[in-house]
């Protein structure tokens, strides 16, 4: 069959031929009709993931939309090493499987499942967001940095602000559904001010953090009180991603400063907490009241697709 197969980690992916998977206990085969080139299959493949195989080669890609043996059509997530999810077969646990609604088609299942659920379940579960409450999206232009804008509103958000440096899509976020839009390609102290400005006297309660680095030490730098301050509700942050860096200087007036709860993402939640918002999820984009932009791209493009990407769109590879 054909594969996006990786033989190194400091190379490429290559479309090439990769022997057929075979069924062990309790596995399916999937035939591959959709699968999303993500931020997190480039960092397995890099090597730099703790996920990261031990042995090449490996087929790339941790999840995809196919169909089964049966004629069912289904998300699926992690494939058997070394099978992966850009190929036209791979194998996968049939717990891993879930059915799709018929009114969602195959490249936007691929693109909207991953970063939608993750967006979902760190809005509801970890952030616990409430209505009314006043959002920060930090990295809010990327793929996963949308779908939070849209499901932060869906979740009943008072007020959303989006930040982001991409001007282009930036101007694109009021659509869907954001309140205010901060540019963070500007130097540290004028970024910190704009942070300020737009949390206002209330502050924020939530803010998704999907970069790291230079614009979180300049929001955490807004968030430092310069007097003993009543201490107000909580500013709950979850670090979600490492976009612009994987390290900051985290001072520790901010913490002693502010209310200011910093956590992660926590691994993978209970499987009835999973189901719930991955059905959420895929209803809601079924709807279409979630919009994911795509850009469909043959698997024998692969090697081209892996060096491009962004504009606030996904691609999909299609074996
Ligand atoms: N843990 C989880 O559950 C989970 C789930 C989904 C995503 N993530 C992580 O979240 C991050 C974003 O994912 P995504 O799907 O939105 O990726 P994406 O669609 O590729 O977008 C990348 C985002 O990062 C921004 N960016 C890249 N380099 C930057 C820099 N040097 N300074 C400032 N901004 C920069 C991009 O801004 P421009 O538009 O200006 O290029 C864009 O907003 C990734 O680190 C990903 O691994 C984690």
């Amino acid at each position: 069959m054909n594969a996006a197969v990786l033989h190194a980690f400091d190379q490429l992916p290559q479309f090439e031929e990769f022997p057929e998977p075979l069924t062990e206990k309790d596995e399916v085969i999937v035939q591959v009709q959709a699968a999303a080139l993500k931020p997190i299959d480039k960092q397995i493949a890099s090597g730099s993931h703790y996920t990261s195989p031990r042995k090449l080669p490996v087929v790339c890609g941790i999840d995809g939309v196919g169909r089964l043996e049966d004629g069912a059509r289904v998300f699926f997530g992690g494939p058997r090493s070394p099978y992966g999810a850009m190929a036209q077969r791979t194998v996968v646990s049939r717990q891993r499987c879930f059915p799709l609604p018929q009114d969602l088609d195959d490249v936007t299942a691929a693109a909207v499942t991953n970063p939608g659920v993750s967006a979902w379940l760190i809005l509801a579960q970890r952030a616990k967001l409430m209505p009314g409450e006043k959002v920060l999206i930090l990295g809010a232009t990327g793929v996963t940095g949308k779908l939070a804008v849209q499901i932060a509103k869906l979740l009943g958000a008072g007020r959303v602000v989006a930040a982001g440096r991409n001007e282009q899509v930036l101007s694109t976020l009021h659509d869907l559904g954001a309140d205010a839009i901060i540019r963070i390609d500007k130097p540290g102290q004028d970024l910190a001010d704009t942070f300020a400005s737009a949390a206002g006297d209330s502050g924020f309660d939530v803010i998704i953090d999907y970069l790291w680095g230079r614009p979180t030490e300049s929001l955490l730098a807004a968030l430092t009180r310069e007097e003993f301050a009543v201490v107000k509700s909580e500013i709950r942050l979850v670090q979600v991603g490492e976009s612009a860096g994987a390290t900051l200087s985290l001072p520790a007036a901010v913490l002693r400063s502010t209310p200011l709860t910093i956590m992660g993402t926590a691994g993978i939640p209970p499987y009835d907490v999973l189901m719930d918002a991955f059905q959420q999820v895929m209803t809601r984009a079924g709807r279409g009241e979630l919009r994911v932009d795509v850009e469909e791209v043959p698997l024998d493009e692969v090697e081209n697709a892996w060096q491009r990407g962004g504009q606030g769109r996904r691609i999909v590879l299609i074996p």
